[in-house]
């Protein structure tokens, strides 16, 4: 096999800048030095040259001095709306090639509302919503209560906790309120769906034509060449049904390693076959490349709908704890030949190999 350069782009969760006003939650998304050291250890296990390079404003020197033919790249950025996609932008400018999903995604992706707009316009069934930059804004009449309130531009549970349901008026502009404060970004607000919570991986990249375009009705075929999709998991909130009824913070940060993952999760063939066919669509409709996971609720209250609640492009790679580390090991595949599948999905498209 070729030997290559590659580069793994990352910001560490202990290079994160300090500032005494911002939410102690606020780099939950970032990552450690174990899955980072994992991830260039992976590569160099298969035979390329690899280092690490932090994706801060030092990239740009970095990034040029070290010459990677390709960059692994999983930062998630520190500020801004479009902060991962910044790195890609950079990447772009040095025309350097790199792993998973592009600036135009990464922006999308980051950005909850707008990507359910996107959803939206494809009748992809996502949570009825809508926007709040004011907590009296007026509620739109679609929106029946219980409700759900979390920050439009965050992941990793940021800002998602029991709290979030609320049931009456006062709760919600309540809970709108503390979102706006802390996070400094409008609210978004959706249907609860009570029920199951379901996490679909996939790798690879959709085969054109069938990347342009997505079937008009039930009839027509649903084109998933190209992808690999990872078994279901199925987070198990049954014993936290006091305090956490939702993947909170608190579960994905301080109690990861008490939580119950059931995978591949314990659902009928047609229920996997349907939501691997919204994976693949909301792939397709948000342009997402090599990796993504798609994040679903089942309505338990409606024959257990499925409801698209996010894409993630840039999806956990912590060696046993991230959902998609979980689904491949439920396919025998090890943290390692998962690096080396992303990153041969990349080079592919790229040329770089057959
Ligand atoms: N509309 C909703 N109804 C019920 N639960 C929700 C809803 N939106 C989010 N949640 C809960 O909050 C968790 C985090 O929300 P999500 O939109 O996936 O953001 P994050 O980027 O933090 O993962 C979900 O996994 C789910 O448990
Ligand atoms: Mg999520």
């Amino acid at each position: 096999m070729d030997k290559k350069r590659i580069a793994v782009l990352a910001n560490l969760k202990k290079n994160a800048p300090r500032s005494s006003d911002s939410p102690l939650d606020q780099w939950d998304d970032l990552d450690s030095e174990k899955t980072v050291n994992a991830i260039v250890e992976a590569i160099r296990v298969a035979g390329h040259e690899c280092e690490f390079l932090e994706g801060d404003v030092t990239l740009i020197d970095t990034v040029r001095k070290y010459k990677p033919d390709l960059c692994f790249n999983i930062c998630e950025g520190h500020y801004g709306d479009s902060r991962e996609a910044q790195v890609p932008a950079i990447l772009e400018m040095l025309r350097i090639p790199y792993t998973g999903s592009k600036v135009l995604t990464l922006a999308l992706t980051l950005d909850k509302p707008m990507t359910k707009r996107v959803l939206t316009y494809h009748d992809l069934p996502t949570p009825p919503f809508q926007v709040f930059e004011d907590a009296d804004e007026p509620v739109s009449p679609e929106l029946e209560f219980p409700l759900f309130v979390k920050p439009s531009r965050e992941g990793t549970g940021i800002g998602v906790s029991q709290k979030s349901i609320v049931s009456n008026l006062n709760e919600l502009k309540q809970q709108i309120r503390d979102i706006i404060t802390r996070y400094k970004q409008p609210a978004l607000v959706e249907r609860y769906i009570e029920g199951r919570e379901i996490t679909v991986g996939v790798i690879g990249n959709l085969k054109p034509p069938a990347a342009r375009r997505l079937p008009e009705d039930e009839d027509s075929p649903r084109i998933q060449a190209g992808l690999m999709f990872l078994p279901p998991l199925e987070v198990d909130l049954a014993p936290f049904q006091e305090s956490d009824v939702v993947y909170s913070n608190r579960l994905k940060v301080d109690l990861a390693d008490q939580l119950n993952y059931i995978c591949p999760a314990p659902l009928d063939e047609d229920t996997v076959q349907e939501l691997n066919w919204f994976t693949a669509a909301v792939f397709r409709v948000t342009g997402a490349l090599d990796v993504a996971r798609v994040d679903f609720r089942l309505d338990q209250n409606d024959h257990w709908k499925p409801y698209i609640l996010e894409i993630n492009p840039l999806p956990g790679l912590s060696p046993g704890v991230s959902d998609i580390v979980i689904e491949a090991a439920a396919l025998g595949i090890s943290h390692t030949e998962l690096v080396n599948l992303i990153l041969n999905t990349a080079m592919r498209r790229y040329g770089m190999i057959e």
